[in-house]
């Protein structure tokens, strides 16, 4: 069986507009996103630029949109059912190339929250303890939340989830002894209410509530 996937296409050094190039390749059973751009990169088309690693769901790289929606490349499957499955570089974030998003403004974003222990506190950490911080622990950095999220001119500059996500990580440890809520107030978390974290949880391959989080945070 052979499916049809389009896949965008970009190169920020020379193309002013992005465009989609179709491709039809064989299907197998259980046939992930990044087995497709696999199949893609090494037999029709060696200069599509996509980001992957680990192929476990944990580096977190691989981001992309399958069908408008954010998900793990490595960890999603494709389904062919649909006509024409369409692969794009995740929302929200500016094109390098491709399927591959450029990090850097994120990235800097992210150090101003200062995403490690800081001011440490000498603790000792119990199993209920380090449980607080768990459902935390688990993000990835993988940016589905912010492509799934509506960039309104409300939430345009106020702080992404996965910062926040970052925060409620060390809010939730007692070792951490810089005083984060200040932090994401003047970084924006205003923006932020339950019902839009419910709604950017969807996108989180984790499970992260970020609904939680938000009303750790604020
Ligand atoms: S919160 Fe979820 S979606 Fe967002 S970066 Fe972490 S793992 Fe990825
Ligand atoms: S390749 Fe590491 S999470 Fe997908």
């Amino acid at each position: 069986m052979k499916i049809k996937v389009s896949v965008y296409r970009y190169n920020s050094a020379y193309q002013s507009r992005p465009k989609y190039d179709s491709f039809t390749i064989p299907y197998h059973q259980g046939m992930t996103v990044l087995d497709a751009i696999l199949f893609i990169y090494k037999h029709l088309d060696s200069t599509l630029a996509f980001r992957y690693e680990c192929r476990q769901g944990i580096c977190g790289t691989c981001g992309v949109m399958l069908n408008r929606k954010p998900v793990l490349s490595c960890s999603t499957q494709i389904n062919p059912k649909i006509k024409k499955n369409i692969i794009e570089p995740l929302a929200n974030f500016p094109v390098e190339k491709d399927l591959v998003v450029n990090l850097k403004p994120l990235l800097k974003k992210y150090l101003k929250i200062k995403p490690y222990i800081e001011k440490i506190k000498k603790k000792i950490i119990t199993k209920d303890i380090a449980n607080k911080s768990k459902p935390y622990r688990k993000c990835i950095e993988c940016g589905c939340c912010i492509a799934g999220m509506e960039i309104t001119k409300t939430s345009k500059g106020c702080l992404d989830p996965m910062s926040l996500v970052k925060i409620a990580r060390y809010l939730t440890d007692p070792r951490d002894g810089l005083n984060r809520k200040p932090i994401a107030k003047e970084l924006g978390v205003k923006y932020y209410s339950e019902e839009i974290g419910r709604r950017i949880s969807k996108s989180c391959p984790r499970g992260i509530p970020i609904d939680e989080v938000i009303k750790l945070v604020k």
